[in-house]
């Protein structure tokens, strides 16, 4: 299939088109390299420098006639998406339209949409939180998330184009870039594997549903074929708090450090933690790597890459 990936210079996607190009597909990526990095694209991808906002994206969707896109690019910082909402909603909202409206120029068949779980559903009113639970984001990019899922459902039926929404927990993994959602396991890895204090804000018993970015790679392939539209949570059902996270790669990485603690960030929430059912009836996914592993196999990346950059 000809396949486009928006932000796959990005962390995620850039998996994700490791993964169909190994499987054969025609890929292109699609980004303007904001927070991705040239380097992270698969060199048998054709890569298109580009920002989903500008003209020109949609311009090069209805040329392709690309049969599959996968969107992932976003502005994904949630602190920015507070400190300047619209900048956000351009990206996240307008830009999405931008491309949807294309796709449907262009015939496109189905898009594949990187959602939020935490950032939607905002804090939860039960554990875990499964796709019904009342979406009820605290910042402007959990809302525009949720504002795209509307578009999807309105686009699938109103014009026919098929959807799935991946409503992301948090991911970790290789090539993640230490800011936004999930930054937390990066930035623990790139501090302490630099000598550097990391700290841990407020208590640190805040929990997340961590999910390892190659299991999301098999969500986001299983999307390809499903035949239905839908929002599906892919998560894993285990909450981890923020000492926890610390202390494994405090292990990890062998450096002994003290946990240090910061203030807690204003506005950030207590609990998240998803139900991955609905995927796995729907699809036959569920999370296959222990934290304890996907935390291994990340610390050992950061090494890498700390030795390679120190090589020069
Ligand atoms: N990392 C997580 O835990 C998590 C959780 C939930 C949802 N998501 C979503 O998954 C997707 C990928 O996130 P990620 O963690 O890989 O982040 P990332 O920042 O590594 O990837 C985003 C990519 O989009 C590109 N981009 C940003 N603005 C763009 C624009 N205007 N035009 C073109 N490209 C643009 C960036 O350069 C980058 O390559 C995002 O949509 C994010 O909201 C991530």
């Amino acid at each position: 299939m000809k396949i486009l990936v928006t932000g796959g210079a990005g962390f995620i996607a850039s998996h994700i088109v490791d993964k169909l190009i190994e499987s054969g597909h025609e890929v292109h990526v699609l980004d303007n390299l904001y927070t991705g990095k040239r380097e992270n694209v698969h060199p048998k991808a054709l890569f298109q420098y580009l920002d989903i906002v500008d003209t020109q994206s949609a311009q090069l969707i209805v040329q392709e006639k690309y049969e599959v896109i996968y969107h992932f690019a976003a502005q994904m910082d949630v602190r920015k998406s507070v400190e300047e909402p619209t900048f956000d909603a351009q990206v996240n909202i307008i830009g999405t339209i931008h491309l949807l409206e294309a796709a449907l120029k262009a015939g496109t068949k189905k898009f594949i949409f990187a959602s939020t779980g935490g950032a939607g559903y905002g804090e939860q009113e039960y554990f875990p939180a499964d796709e019904k639970h009342p979406i009820q984001p605290l910042s402007p990019y959990g809302i525009a998330k949720m504002s795209v899922e509307k578009y999807l459902f309105y686009y699938y039926q109103v014009h026919g184009l098929a959807y799935v929404s991946l409503r992301l927990a948090n991911i970790y993994g290789p090539r993640q870039n230490p800011k936004g959602e999930a930054g937390v396991v990066a930035i623990f890895c790139q501090r302490l594997l630099n000598d550097e204090p990391a700290y841990i804000n407020g208590t640190g018993l805040q929990t997340r549903d961590y999910v390892y970015v190659d299991d999301v790679v098999q969500a986001a392939y299983l999307a390809l074929h499903y035949p239905k539209s839908g929002a599906f949570n892919v998560s894993t059902g285990v909450e981890t708090n923020v000492i926890q996270i610390f202390d494994y790669i405090n292990e990890y990485t062998g450096k002994n450090a003290p946990r240090r603690f910061a203030p807690a960030k204003k506005g950030e929430q207590l609990r998240s933690v998803l139900s991955y059912q609905k995927i796995h009836q729907e699809m036959g996914w569920q999370p296959t790597v222990d934290i304890q592993i996907g935390l291994q196999k990340t610390v050992a990346w950061f090494e890498n890459k700390q030795k390679s950059i120190k090589q020069g």
